[in-house]
């Protein structure tokens, strides 16, 4: 696959939006990623397509305000090429065909959102992206990962449940848009013998599955 995993940058937010909408389209208010990428708390990684780019949409929306910004505009108007004397160079980023977050609290993980485009679905991307968060929450030194998620959203439950996640509880009316009640799931320890042992055996089948040639099937860069 021509697919990558790596962390969230600006440059995508245009895109993580538009996947947003077109898999959260109830969902009020909606996220605000350019800020989700302040939060320290927070995580987000991209899957980009390697063999595919797009205009820079962030052409569209360069930083601005605020005397924090002027660092980063300066780094954007350098990124787009102001100053380089050939003029504008045609401004392109990845395709990004899904993201998925987390916020780091303490011993917990919480997942914020996964979604893959819909052109994309069924392809092994939500799972990919899935396992780049538990690693991530690892590494953040979470103990679990824990999320809601609809109780009508079957396809989003079979993959938590396929990655060892279990119902916990239950938050009535907690979608604020239908009232459609919201199911509590987490995982057990994630440095448990037999979560990681679990774990390692979907990675593998995954890169046996998706033709990734090696046990470390996710590489973020
Ligand atoms: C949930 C979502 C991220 C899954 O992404 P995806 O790339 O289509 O999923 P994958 O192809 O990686 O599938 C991985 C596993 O998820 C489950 N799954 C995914 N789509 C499914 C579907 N339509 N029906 C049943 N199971 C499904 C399966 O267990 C699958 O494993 P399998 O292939 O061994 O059966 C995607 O459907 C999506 O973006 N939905 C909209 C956003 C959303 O609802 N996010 C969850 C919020 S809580």
């Amino acid at each position: 696959m021509l697919y990558y995993v790596r962390p969230m940058r600006r440059e995508d937010v245009t895109q993580v939006d538009e996947i947003d909408h077109e898999s959260f389209s109830t969902q009020w208010p909606p996220t605000n990623y350019y800020r989700e990428l302040q939060n320290k708390l927070a995580r987000y990684v991209v899957v980009g397509d390697e063999s595919r780019t797009v205009k820079d949409h962030e052409a569209k929306t360069p930083p601005v305000g605020g005397i924090s910004e002027l660092a980063s505009r300066v780094g954007w108007l350098f990124r787009h090429r102001r100053f380089s004397g050939r003029g504008l160079s045609p401004r392109e980023t990845q395709y990004i065909i899904g993201f998925a977050g987390i916020w780091a609290l303490g011993d917990e993980a919480h997942l914020t959102n996964i979604a893959v485009r819909n052109s994309h679905r069924r392809q092994g991307i939500g799972e990919r992206l899935l396992i780049s968060i538990i690693e991530l929450a690892a590494e953040s030194n979470a103990n679990i990962v824990t999320l809601e998620v609809r109780v009508s959203n079957i396809p989003a439950q079979k993959l938590y449940y396929k990655y060892g996640f279990n119902q916990v509880g239950l938050r009535h009316g907690y979608y604020t848009d239908n009232r459609e009640d919201g199911l509590v799931m987490s995982t057990e320890s994630i440095t448990s013998a037999s979560f990681l042992a679990c774990f390692q055996s979907l990675k593998r089948a995954y890169a046996v599955r998706y033709g990734i040639n090696r046990e470390e099937s996710i590489p973020m860069r």
